[in-house]
C-alpha cells in the first residue's frame, strides 16, 4: 500500500510507521512525508529513514483550502493509495477529504468520542478519568470523528501529568497505528472472488 504521511511535529508515529515496514509487521510503503512546520522534528526522522520530505507551509498560504489543493498534489505526485495523518495540526478540508474517499486515517489522543479537539490529554485529566487511551479514526470533515479502526487504552496513575500520560499514551499509538493501516489494506487489495 503506498502511503503519504502528513506530520506536524516530532514524529514519533511517522517513525513507527516507517520502522513497521522496515520490519515487514505492515506491507506498505512511504512514499512521502508532508509537513506544515519548517522547524518540526519529523524532518530529522525522515531524513534518518530515507524517506522524501515535502514542506507545505501553512503560513504561505491564503486558505485552508489552498494548503489542501497544494497537499493533494503532491500526495498525487508521489502516487499516494492512502492518507496517514500523524500528529497533523492544522484542520483539513473537503478539498483533501474528497480527494482520498475513506483512505485518510487519524490517531488521537484519546477513546473516542471523548475528549476531541487539541487539548485531550489534559482534558481527560481534567474529568478525572481513570483509562485513557487512543484512537485510529477515518477521517471525515467533522474534527476527530469517522470510523473508528483501532483504540488501546492505558491506565492513568493518581501522579500523572500531561506529560507522562501523554508519554504512556504514545506508546500505544506507535503499536495499534500500523496495525490499523494494515487492517484496511484488503479494501485496496481486494482478493479475487473464485
Ligand atoms: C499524537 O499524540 C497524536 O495522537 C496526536 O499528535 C501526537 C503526535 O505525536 N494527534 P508524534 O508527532 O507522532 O510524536
Amino acid at each position: 500500500l503506498r502511503l503519504g504521511v502528513m506530520a506536524s511535529g516530532s514524529g514519533s508515529n511517522f517513525e513507527a510507521i516507517v520502522a513497521a515496514i522496515a520490519a515487514q509487521r505492515l506491507h506498505a510503503q512511504v512514499r512521502v512525508m508532508i509537513c506544515n512546520n519548517p522547524k518540526a522534528r519529523v524532518f530529522e526522522r525522515a531524513d534518518r529513514w530515507h524517506i522524501p520530505a515535502v514542506l507545505h507551509n501553512h503560513r504561505q498560504v491564503p486558505s485552508r483550502e489552498a494548503l489542501d489543493t497544494q497537499i493533494v498534489q503532491t500526495l498525487h505526485d508521489h502516487q499516494v493509495e492512502c492518507v496517514i495523518m500523524a500528529g497533523w495540526m492544522r484542520i483539513v478540508t473537503p478539498v483533501l477529504i474528497h480527494a482520498f474517499p475513506n483512505a485518510i486515517l487519524n490517531i488521537h489522543p484519546s477513546l473516542l468520542p471523548s475528549f476531541k479537539g487539541i487539548h485531550a490529554v489534559e482534558q481527560a485529566l481534567a474529568a478525572g478519568v481513570k483509562i485513557a487511551g487512543c484512537t485510529v479514526h477515518r477521517v471525515v470533515p467533522a474534527v476527530d470523528s469517522g470510523e473508528i479502526l483501532a483504540q488501546a487504552a492505558v491506565p492513568v496513575m493518581p501522579e500523572d501529568t500531561p506529560e507522562t500520560l501523554q508519554a504512556r499514551i504514545h506508546l500505544q499509538e506507535h503499536r495499534i497505528y500500523p496495525q490499523a493501516i494494515a487492517s484496511i489494506i484488503p479494501e485496496f487489495r481486494p482478493t479475487p472472488s473464485a
